[in-house]
């Protein structure tokens, strides 16, 4: 298979666990006869110190001719003060490539269950998605403006954009234990009351999948006392990034959780849901994130399976093994670890084929 994949590295650790995803690539290419052309391109504070912008022109030119992107994180101190940020270059992104159902599946490994702060017998039982609105909502609202003495954010939602968020929930939930966990704040927000009435409306249509729905507040609770409760979890975007960084905690890190940002056509993006971690040391950053997205870029937008789950076997065998980064109690470097993987990887795809 050939694909063109662009890859957007961006600032702090981000070049870091980019690195750590490509190799992890080219070793799938290597052990499966693939060809992913990677094309670099400068995006967030990286593109605002050679451009003045986040996303040039070049940059979004290429993601929307891609077969898919693989984003690693942006932002950080440098440009807070900075009359752009880069976190514009990533909303300007997510909005360009219409990507609207981020899924980041929330799953507690064996081998790091003792670092969750959760009891054992609660942790193991996490096996959860958050299916996040990611192109409206309050990030995207207008009218949006600041003066000296007065701040304005609106949060809208469209019946068509919640409709479509929660379809692709309910679609994904009938692959999965066949529950939906529909998360607003219908006791306060007119947009909630919209959003809970368009979800029951959805959920006729999907006979077999049990519907319940959380106020935002209880579900953060809930996230830590009862975790297992969850299957699909669907909510709006500013639920969907806090409740996901709670979420994260559960695995040990969040240097653990990927994500997947589909549109309703063109290329998806896929991005670890961690930032660009500026309190990180060189060398420091966990890229089980990073090569997770990449798994889920694999399945998701090239259907490879059997790449996607080796990459995923390959990281599980080595944290297996007590080999993990700072974040986990571990001693490894971002690259140590990933030197790791990969030579799991070739181990287990060797062997499965039995020429080692
Ligand atoms: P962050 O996600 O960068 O870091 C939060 C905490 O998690 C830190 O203690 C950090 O060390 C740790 N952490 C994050 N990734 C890790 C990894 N891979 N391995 C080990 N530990 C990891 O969030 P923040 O500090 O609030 O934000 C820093 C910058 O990143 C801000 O500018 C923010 O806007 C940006 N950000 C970008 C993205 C993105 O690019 N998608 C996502 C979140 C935050
Ligand atoms: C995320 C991040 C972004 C978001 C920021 C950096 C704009 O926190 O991807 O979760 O809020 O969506
Ligand atoms: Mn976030």
């Amino acid at each position: 298979m050939e694909k063109q994949i662009v890859c957007l590295a961006g600032d702090g650790i981000g070049p870091e666990v980019m690195a750590a995803g490509k190799r992890v690539l080219h070793m799938i290419e290597r052990l499966y006869q693939h060809k992913f052309h990677l094309q670099d391109e400068l995006f967030g504070g990286a593109a605002i110190d050679a451009y003045g912008n986040p996303l040039p022109a070049r940059t979004l030119a290429a993601c929307l001719a891609s077969d898919a992107v693989l984003l690693a994180a942006v932002g950080g101190p440098r440009w807070d003060t900075a009359p752009e940020r880069p976190e514009k270059g990533l909303l300007a992104l997510r909005k360009a490539l219409g990507v609207y159902a981020n899924v980041r599946p929330v799953t507690v490994d064996e081998a790091t269950l003792h670092l969750s702060p959760l009891k054992e017998e609660c942790a193991k039982n996490v096996d959860f998605v958050v299916v996040r609105e990611l192109t409206g909502g309050i990030y995207f609202s207008y009218p949006k403006h600041r003066t000296n003495e007065q701040a304005t954010d609106t949060l809208t939602y469209s019946r068509r954009e919640v409709e479509r968020i929660v379809e692709y929930a309910f679609r994904l939930a009938a692959t999965r234990r066949k529950k939906v966990t529909s998360i607003d704040k219908a006791n306060v927000l007119e947009s909630s009351k919209l959003w809970r009435e368009v979800t029951e409306e959805v959920a006729l249509r999907y006979q077999g999948i049990a519907l319940e729905h959380l106020l935002v507040d209880a579900a953060a609770m809930e996230m830590i006392k009862n975790p297992g409760r969850f299957d699909v979890i669907v909510t709006e975007n500013l639920f969907g990034d806090i409740l996901s960084d709670e979420a994260s905690v559960l695995s040990g890190s969040l240097g653990m959780l990927p994500s997947a940002s589909h549109a309703e056509q063109g290329p998806s993006l896929y991005e670890p849901i961690h930032g660009s971690a500026p309190d990180l040391e060189a060398d420091r950053a966990n890229p089980i994130a990073m090569m997770r997205s990449v798994a889920m870029m694999l399945q998701q937008s090239f259907g490879l399976s059997a790449e996607a789950n080796a990459i995923e076997q390959a990281i599980q065998n080595v944290l297996k093994t007590g080999k993990a980064t700072s974040d986990l109690g571990g001693k490894e470097t971002t690259s140590s670890f990933t030197n790791y993987v990969l030579q799991e990887l070739e181990a287990q795809v060797l062997v499965g084929r039995g020429r080692a």
